[in-house]
This record gives C-alpha cells, structure tokens and sequence, in this order.
C-alpha cells in the first residue's frame, strides 16, 4: 500500500495539471464552459492531491532521496522552490475563483494570470520530483 501512494499522489497531480492546461486553452478559445469545468477540475484535484500527500507523510514520513552530487543539489533546489510556489500560488487561486463565483472577471482575468503559471510550474516540478525521487 505504502508502494503505490506515490504513484496515485503523482497521477492526481497529473489530472490537476492535463486539466489546467485544457482549461487554459479553452478559454484562449473563448469556451467559457470548459473554461469553468477544467478549472474546477483542476482544483478539485489538487484538492485531493493534498489530502493523499498529507495523509501518506503523517503516515509513513517522507522518502530519503538517495542521489549524489549534482542531481542532489538540483533535486533540494527544486523540491525548495515547488514547495515555495505551492504556497504562494494559494491565494492567487482562491482570489480567482472568489472573483469567477462572483462573475467579476476583470477581476478575476488579474489574479487568473499570475495563478496559472505559477500553478503549471507546480505542477510540472511535481512530475519531475516525483521522477527523480523513484526512477532517477
Ligand atoms: C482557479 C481556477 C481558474 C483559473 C486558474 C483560471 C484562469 C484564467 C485565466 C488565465 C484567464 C485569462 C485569459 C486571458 O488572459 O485572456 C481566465 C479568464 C476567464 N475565466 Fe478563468 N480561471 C479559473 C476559474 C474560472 C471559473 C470557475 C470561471 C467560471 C465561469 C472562469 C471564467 C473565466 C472567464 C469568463 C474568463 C474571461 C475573462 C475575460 O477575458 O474577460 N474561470 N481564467
């Protein structure tokens, strides 16, 4: 059990990240629809993502990595700055979903823009983490 929580951590966080993506590309589109749904989505996911992260640290502690020299330093440093970017991205997501419910979308559009790159980078350096952690 313990083996496969990784690996179900990471594929929420890859659901979270296709989803935010393909919201971003539907609202390029002007498909406010599959804007809306992608975005809860994405939420919804990292969301859960957290849970299972959460749970499986309180449970089983965190995973020793293993790797020397160079691949060390780059493994903290990113590991430092997606912790970092998890955190701040926290209420630039909030602010733009408080602003979508109250169909502000000027509003909405300023603090989406700063959310979403900040949330992909999240994302991707969550993929490579987990990548190096159990397959470098
Ligand atoms: C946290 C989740 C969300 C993120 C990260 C997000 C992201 C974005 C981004 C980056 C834009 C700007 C597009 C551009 O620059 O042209 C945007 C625009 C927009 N979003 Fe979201 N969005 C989210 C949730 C939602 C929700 C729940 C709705 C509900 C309807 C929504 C409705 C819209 C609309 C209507 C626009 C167009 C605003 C305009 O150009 O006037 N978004 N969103």
């Amino acid at each position: 059990m313990p083996d496969m929580l990784p690996l179900a951590n990471t594929l929420l966080i890859v659901i979270s990240g296709i989803a935010l993506v393909t919201g971003r590309i539907a609202i390029a589109r002007r498909n406010v629809a599959i804007h809306r749904a992608s975005m809860l989505t994405a939420t919804v996911f990292a969301v859960l993502f957290l849970v299972v992260y959460v749970v499986r640290w309180a449970m089983f502690g965190s995973t020793p990595y293993t790797g020397q020299g160079a691949a060390r330093t780059i493994y903290f440093g990113l590991l430092i700055i997606h912790s970092i970017a998890a955190v701040v991205v926290i209420p630039f997501v909030l602010g733009a979903l408080k602003y979508a419910r109250r169909e502000a979308f000027d509003e909405h559009r300023k603090r989406a823009r700063i959310a979403f790159p900040i949330w992909l980078f999240v994302a991707v350096s969550g993929w490579v983490i987990y990548w190096m952690l159990y397959h470098a």
